[in-house]
């Protein structure tokens, strides 16, 4: 039996029929996997390298290249303090110092209880509203001690679950609003995209074999 539940499964197979090449579905799968779970568990990882037809290794490789893919279990609430140039000179080193004595927990530490992790982050593109937190990638912007207490004691008594939701659930993975195209036109489109790639490379390649 696979690891993906039956609706996750689904949208899987959903978004891998949108691309020309089954591998290009590689990183918004990565994202599902952190729906179901919070986090890329082996099984994840192991299950989509099935559905992409690549090695369990490719899929590893490319979650660890980037900051949005968490190899181990985090907490329900992932709270990201940017330390960023903007956000240090407006008290953002400080701040994270505030959230991780809050907690209990040291940066990249999470909590006994599994509800936060503390994470340090770079420049999250809101300079102009910091220092700026992030949870679960919704943005909390220009905060103090005062209102970064504030935000964990009513993540911690769910007062906010309408905004933010559970750790690894992103919109652009699953798009409910704003605007839409349909599947046809994106398959179409991306169809020829790589046909033209593919028609350009061709092209080069007869250019440097023609030189030699
Ligand atoms: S430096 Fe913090 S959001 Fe840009």
């Amino acid at each position: 039996m696979g690891h993906f539940n039956s609706e996750v499964l689904q949208r899987a197979k959903e978004l891998i029929a949108l691309y020309p090449h089954p591998r290009s579905a590689l990183i918004p799968l990565c994202h599902l996997a952190q729906e179901q779970d919070g986090w890329l568990t082996p099984e994840a990882i192991e299950e989509i390298a099935q559905l992409l037809d690549i090695s369990p290794a490719e899929v590893a490789g490319t979650a660890s290249f980037y900051d949005m893919f968490h190899r181990k279990p985090v907490g329900r609430y992932l709270i990201s303090v940017c330390t960023n140039i903007a956000c240090m000179l407006s008290g953002g080193r400080e701040l994270l110092q505030h959230v991780s004595q809050r907690l209990g927990v040291a940066v990249g530490g999470t909590t006994a209880d599994g509800m936060f992790t503390l994470e340090e982050a770079e420049c999250l593109a809101d300079c102009g509203s910091a220092p700026v937190v992030q949870v679960n990638h919704r943005f909390f912007s220009a905060m103090t001690p005062d209102s970064v207490d504030q935000l964990v004691e009513d993540l911690a008594a769910g007062k906010l679950s309408d905004v933010v939701p559970p750790h690894g659930v992103l919109n652009r993975v699953k798009r409910e609003v704003g605007l839409q195209v349909p599947v046809e036109e994106l398959v179409r489109q991306r169809r020829e995209a790589s046909q033209a790639r593919e028609e350009r490379a061709r092209l080069a390649q007869q250019g440097q074999e023609g030189r030699s």
